[in-house]
């Protein structure tokens, strides 16, 4: 597979970001107070290595495998089916008791990081020419997606963040 050099330069930028995400993310694992937030977050940082492993494969001139295309549907939605209901069962055990500023604060920061990653997969997904390299930067960009969604139900449940 060969690559223009534009989606080599925007790829490059890519993998940058998910080496800052995983090590945001495996730092943040370590502040974290509440155990909960710290279990995320290194579900998350496991996540973001997967990120970057299929961009430094795609960056090789390597075709991305089905998986990295996000074609194993099934496994994945039992997944986050397990982490939604561990979510409702913590929220109605003790909910809002962990809160800390501290923890706030790093929720806040990975939402950000979150967005602004996402929103760089846009740029770079629309220089792609391969259409399983997109395919494979979309599935990136869904589950940075449902971190924040993670990110963002934690909070709520946690009285970090109130939208009304
Ligand atoms: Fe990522």
């Amino acid at each position: 597979m060969q690559l223009t050099q534009k989606e080599k330069m925007l790829l490059q930028d890519q993998k940058k970001h998910e080496e800052m995400c995983v090590k945001k993310y495996n730092e943040y694992a370590n502040q974290a107070q509440d155990p909960q937030l710290q279990q995320l977050f290194n579900s998350y940082a496991q996540a973001e290595q997967q990120h970057l492993n299929t961009v430094n494969q795609i960056l090789s001139g390597q075709a991305p495998s089905p998986q990295q295309m996000g074609q194993q549907q099934g496994q994945q939605q039992q997944g986050q089916q397990q982490q939604q209901q561990q979510q409702q069962q913590q929220q109605t055990q003790q909910p809002g008791a962990n809160a800390s500023k501290k923890d706030a604060d790093l929720c806040n920061d990975m939402l950000m990081t979150e967005k602004y990653v996402s929103g760089t997969y846009d740029t770079a997904i629309f220089e792609v020419t391969n259409s399983q390299v997109r395919q494979a930067l979309n599935h990136i960009q869904k589950e940075e997606q449902q971190h924040g969604e993670g990110i963002f139900n934690y909070m709520q449940q946690n009285n970090m963040y109130n939208p009304s």
